[in-house]
């Protein structure tokens, strides 16, 4: 990886703590620089859930910003996370998003490796470099661990262990995500003419404003609380307000709320760009990765929880779907909000948030449900992680 190593020249953060430079969406040498410190930096990023290779032989392949991942349930059982490549000379290994395999063959010199990574077979070795063994020449394994069933990885050593990492929040992923006893139902992608931070820069006062489907189903925001840590994680917890149909859809089962396994909603962000939602019946991932510095790539998956019968399934994806997949009566409006952000940041000046921010010159990390204030944490840990100091 080819990384700049000094700062961005001539670049100051704003003096107030509610001031985001505009130019931070834009400019290619702070997205070069952001690759190299938050995303293959010391942060956990999810890439996968177990719910996705849930066999031995499963596989599925994801990219961390510019770089290919494979992961793979390994005939031991185990779920490791490789770097797609072979490592010979370099050949992207797999290249179909997910199926089921026991052995991983490059098509280049066809090398050969297991499910757990181990080279099997290389031919012509008796010709090979006096130093090669077989056992040197295993995949290589990123750091990696599982919580509620999400697979994060790691491409730093100095990257604390997940569960402190994760801090206050670790919680509410577990209870959203049911312990991991979840089962994949769907799988969307879509990408976003945005920048990264745009798409991730979502806040809890403007789903009432913004999204058309609040005020058609008299569905506004109940009581709740947002919450953040000191290294950019938020979570917005608010009681459940369930969706009234007016007149505007057809079918009224579609918000329809069966609520066998919670009383309350959750929306939280794993800094930096991971999204988790569980609303009514749905049970939400976005994974996602920066492709460029104008191009976000978001990944929904949707879940059922272990115990649902067909019915309960069908609705919980029929729900999600609709609701907060990529075309769905919420988020559609997301991606109109994210593309318009990223053109008028091409304008001089900040972005400047102003509801529940009650000092412009500190950080606190405890919120209204309704405040914008909660995205303020998550700007001030990226300012430090990227080193830009304040006018
Ligand atoms: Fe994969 Fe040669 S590059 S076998």
């Amino acid at each position: 990886m080819n990384m700049p190593q000094d700062l961005p020249t001539a670049f100051r953060w704003p003096a107030k703590t509610n001031h985001v430079p505009k130019e931070i969406f834009d400019r290619p040498d702070i997205y070069q620089l952001e690759l190299e410190r938050i995303f293959y930096g010391p942060e956990w990023h999810p890439v996968a859930t177990v719910s996705e290779v849930p066999k031995p032989g499963d596989f599925k392949t994801f990219n961390l910003a510019e770089v290919p991942l494979l992961v793979v349930h390994g005939e031991d059982g185990q779920v490791r996370v490789f770097y797609n490549t072979c490592t010979h000379r370099g050949t992207l290994l797999e290249t179909k998003f997910c199926g089921h395999k026991t052995e991983f063959e490059c098509p280049y010199h066809r090398w050969l490796f297991d499910s757990t990574g181990t080279l099997r077979g290389a031919p012509g070795t008796d010709e090979f470099a006096p130093s090669f063994r077989m056992e040197d020449f295993g995949l290589q394994q990123l750091r990696s661990e599982i919580f509620a069933g999400l697979v994060f990885v790691t491409m730093s050593d100095r990257t604390p262990a997940l569960e402190p990492w994760l801090g206050r929040i670790g919680p509410a992923v577990d209870m959203a995500l049911s312990g991991g006893r979840l089962d994949l139902l769907g799988y969307q992608k879509v990408v976003y003419d945005s920048n990264w931070k745009a798409y991730v820069d979502n806040d809890g006062y403007h789903p009432p404003l913004l999204h058309s489907a609040f005020k058609l189903l008299g569905w506004q925001g109940g009581v709740g609380k947002q919450y953040g840590t000191e290294n950019g994680h938020m979570v917005i917890e608010a009681e459940l307000k369930v969706p009234q149909d007016n007149g505007f859809l057809h079918d009224p089962s579609l918000i329809e709320f069966r609520g066998r396994d919670t009383t309350g909603s959750v929306a939280l962000v794993i800094n930096p760009i991971t999204v988790i939602t569980r609303h009514l019946d749905m049970i939400n991932v976005r994974l996602a990765f920066p492709r460029a510095v104008n191009k976000t790539e978001v990944h929904y998956l949707y879940f059922s929880q272990h115990g649902d019968d067909e019915e309960m399934a069908r609705h919980r994806l029929r729900q999600s779907a609709n609701m907060l997949g990529p075309c769905g009566m919420v988020s559609m409006e997301d991606a109109s909000i994210f593309h318009r952000i990223h053109i008028g940041n091409h304008t001089p000046g900040n972005a400047i948030f102003q509801k529940g921010v009650h000092d412009e010159h500190s950080i606190w990390y405890d919120f209204k449900q309704n405040d914008e204030s909660g995205n303020l944490p998550r700007w001030e840990y990226y300012r430090q992680v990227m080193g830009f100091e304040r006018a």
